[in-house]
């Protein structure tokens, strides 16, 4: 079976970590006849499971699972205090004292694999790193679809070679983190259809496009340059299933109301609220933190660091302080269900394809 034959459309609705992807968005996306992933990252192996029982009590339709390949960190604490201080301009203007030190810096990544393979999604998308052999043994052996995530010509091949059933490639126009595990994160600059051109010619394995695709014209363009699918996240975040923080999603809306004047320039790419490379709306902490960017600790020590001053971003309603993870395409998201999202692109794409 090929990723191709799971759906009737050509569309995946990206996992994105952070609380977008309900299991009502995820079954709401693949009842409409695309592919709906849940992301796994941040969810402990108990609730992965639990949230692929509350899929299937939604939807009999096939869905993906998604994770960051991670190991558990070392933690310097003197390095921990060196990067609180980095902070202490975010956290001196809340009146803080200091800066909580987390009691958790991240899941379990083989106990959340293992959780993946009793919740036995149809697909299995994987972010951040590479698997070994042996685990993509266990996901064929479990009938689960393997799809890798590359940004660049090496990683695809590399994901190829290890036996991925399709590989998502990952442009810069992308919300949220970049995928990026060969060469530096700053160095995987291409764009999404640039990338495609590199890696086509490389590839016997179904290509998803992913970066800024929002329109069903974008599909249609996807498509028609050798893509067999495409993974759309930023279009999902505004849909009426997606639990973001109203502030964030009125904040999307805002950018593609026409009353912004930033367009493509509403985002940036970080490394400042988790370590990691990642694309989202221009905000205070961003511009706060940019000089300070390349010295944070790598992920997910930066991401655990900054937990409390999102937390209270969160709950005082202040999108400056949030990460408000977003791709280029921010500016053209539309307010509607996940079911009329995906009508609406597939009548776009087929008025393109008929043109
Ligand atoms: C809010 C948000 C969270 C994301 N979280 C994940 C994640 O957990 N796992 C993952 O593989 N990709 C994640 N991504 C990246 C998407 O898989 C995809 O590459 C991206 O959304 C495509 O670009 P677009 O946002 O322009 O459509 C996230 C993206 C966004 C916007």
């Amino acid at each position: 079976m090929k990723i191709t034959q799971l759906c009737s459309h050509p569309i995946i609705q990206a996992p994105m970590a952070g609380g977008a992807t309900t299991p009502e968005l995820v079954a709401a996306v693949s009842n409409a006849g695309a592919l709906g992933s849940l992301a796994g990252p941040l969810l402990t192996p108990l609730a992965i499971i639990e949230q692929a029982e509350h899929i299937r009590r939604l939807t009999d339709k096939p869905f993906a699972i998604n994770l960051f390949v991670q190991t558990r960190p070392q933690i310097d604490y003197a390095a921990l205090e060196s990067a609180k201080q980095l902070l202490q301009p975010i956290w001196m203007s809340l009146g803080w004292n200091a800066l909580p030190t987390p009691t958790r810096w991240c899941e379990d990544f083989d106990a959340q694999l293992d959780a993946l393979l009793i919740a036995r999604p149809a697909v299995a998308s994987f972010t951040f790193d590479i698997l070994h052999a042996s685990q993509i043994q266990r996901l064929h052996d479990a009938g689960i679809l393997v799809v890798g995530t590359a940004t660049n010509l090496a990683e695809a091949q590399v994901w190829q070679a290890m036996g991925a059933d399709a590989i998502c490639l990952q442009g810069v126009e992308a919300g949220g983190h970049r995928g990026t595990f060969i060469g530096k994160q700053e160095e995987a600059t291409l764009s999404a259809m640039a990338l495609l051109q590199q890696v086509k010619s490389h590839s016997h394995v179904p290509l998803i496009l992913a970066g800024g695709i929002m329109h069903g014209g974008d599909i249609a363009e996807a498509l028609q340059a050798g893509a067999q699918m495409v993974q759309m996240g930023t279009a999902f975040l505004t849909t009426d299933e997606a639990a973001i923080h109203p502030a964030y999603k009125a904040k999307l809306l805002e950018l593609a109301s026409g009353n912004s004047a930033e367009g493509e320039e509403a985002t940036m790419q970080t490394r400042a609220f988790s370590g990691r490379l990642a694309r989202g709306v221009r905000n205070r902490f961003m511009q706060t933190m940019q000089t300070v960017a390349q010295q944070v600790p790598a992920y997910p020590i930066q991401n655990a660091l900054t937990g409390s001053l999102r937390a209270h971003a969160a709950k005082t309603n202040d999108t400056e302080l949030m990460s408000m993870w977003a791709g280029q395409g921010a500016h053209r998201v539309r307010k509607m269900s996940a079911a009329g999202l995906i009508a609406t692109l597939i009548t776009e794409l087929q008025q393109h394809q008929s043109t």
